[in-house]
């Protein structure tokens, strides 16, 4: 009975996310007020027409193939035509039950080594250890909006030394809050080397300013782009993701297909009919009315943050802020927040959760600990928001803002 655990598997750690859940909840039972800012949760519900439609399609109960609904696949290459200079079809897109999985089954197809920038998504490189990838980081700093630059990841390349590589670029970025501004840059650097880009565009619809450019515009044949309903739509339990897979990578497009069959098999039938009302209704007003929202508490964050003991980059889409805690001192950002839990009820994760060295006293905030639907009846119209509104209807926030600010202050 020694050895019933692969070793890969054995080597990976619970995430320090559950040490603070658990600390957060063993607070709640002794009755302190615990601030969820740990959590990466759309605070909205679902578009009234996307649920409306999931009631009507609730009798849909045959298997549906496995790339996914034709008609899905074919609102969604549109959606992504329309808003890049995409020439995607029907027969590029696979449908998953969220983009988590197909990235794991994408790993697991994948024979090369995997490229990621830290702070990074939590699950890329537990999922490169489960599939035996290799992976190469590289660190960033605030100095370059936290994204790698051209040259750090032209010198990566080349030291990797293996000519498949496989670079996860997630823009706007989990946990900083960034968009990359310097996509054409690092285009050019992947195409000379033929890196593989998985672009993960989940927040690509909760960028605050400007139009969302895709690094698939700058590097079509090489990149892939990752999407779904999780987090624009409010619908993360729903489980529906994408991949949209140039025709140039067909034979990983392929591959992936066969591990879809003979793992999840299709998604939900009422989902994917559901989606399709996601990905061809107008939810313009829905989406402008949550960035306002979104962009607007971000910024308070950031305002009532940013200080001599405090440095923050601003928010420019998602829902995240990564600070660092300039005068604390711990053996661990884990330690750290800890700390900050116990000290003010605020709960963060830590840095060292993201790929970066936990000796950096880095955290991530989300902003999210607030009723949506109750902002956003009480916002309606073209009025512009205020102080007054975070304190309204988003008290959470405002509260522990102040005692997280008090705390570091305090060091
Ligand atoms: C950066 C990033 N990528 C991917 C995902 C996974 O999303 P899905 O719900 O599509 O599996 C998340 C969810 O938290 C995320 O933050």
């Amino acid at each position: 009975m020694n050895k019933i655990i692969k070793e890969q598997i054995s080597l990976l750690k619970h995430s320090a996310t559950l040490a603070i859940n658990e600390e957060s909840d063993r607070l709640k039972k002794k009755g302190k007020k615990v601030y969820k800012f740990g959590f990466g949760q759309s605070p909205f519900s679902v578009p009234e027409s996307v649920i409306s439609a999931l009631k009507k399609y609730a009798n849909k109960n045959t298997y549906l193939p496995m790339q996914g609904l034709e008609e899905l696949r074919l609102a969604i290459s549109n959606h992504l035509n329309q808003n890049n200079d995409n020439i995607f079809t029907s027969e590029d897109i696979v449908i998953g039950p969220g983009t988590k999985e197909l990235m794991f089954l994408t790993q697991i197809a994948f024979g090369g080594e995997i490229l990621l920038s830290a702070p990074s998504w939590v699950s890329y490189q537990p999922q490169a250890i489960i599939a035996k990838n290799k992976v190469h980081w590289m660190q960033t700093s605030a100095d370059t909006n936290w994204f790698p630059t051209p040259e750090q990841l032209e010198s990566k390349i080349k030291s990797a030394n293996n000519q498949n590589l496989l670079f996860f670029m997630n823009s706007p970025n989990n946990p900083s809050g960034t968009v990359c501004s310097n996509l054409q840059e690092i285009a050019e650097v992947a195409k000379k080397y033929k890196l593989i880009i998985l672009s993960d565009e989940i927040y690509s619809q909760l960028t605050f300013e400007n139009r969302y450019r895709s690094i698939s515009n700058f590097y079509p044949e090489g990149t892939i782009v990752s999407s779904g309903l999780s987090k624009w739509c409010g619908a993360g339990g729903w489980r529906l993701g994408f991949f949209a897979i140039p025709k140039q990578l067909n034979k990983l497009k392929n591959s992936l297909k066969i591990l879809c069959s003979e793992s999840f098999t299709s998604v939900s039938t009422p989902i994917q009919y559901a989606a399709v009302e996601a990905y061809r209704g107008d939810h313009s007003k829905y989406l402008n009315a949550i960035k306002k929202i979104l962009s607007f508490t971000g910024n308070y964050v950031y305002e009532n943050l940013k200080s001599n003991a405090i440095n923050v980059t601003k928010p420019e889409g998602g829902f995240y802020l990564f600070p660092e805690f300039t005068n604390a001192r711990f053996s661990s950002s884990s330690e750290m927040c800890k700390n900050i839990l116990n000290k003010t009820g605020v709960a963060l994760l830590p840095g060292s959760d993201f790929g970066v060295d936990s000796e950096k006293m880095l955290a991530r905030l989300s902003y999210t600990d607030f009723n949506g639907d109750n902002f956003l009846a009480n916002i309606k119209g073209s009025k512009n928001l205020n102080n007054i509104d975070i304190n309204k209807f988003a008290p959470n926030i405002a509260e522990g803002i102040s005692k997280l600010k008090d705390w570091s202050k305090s060091l």
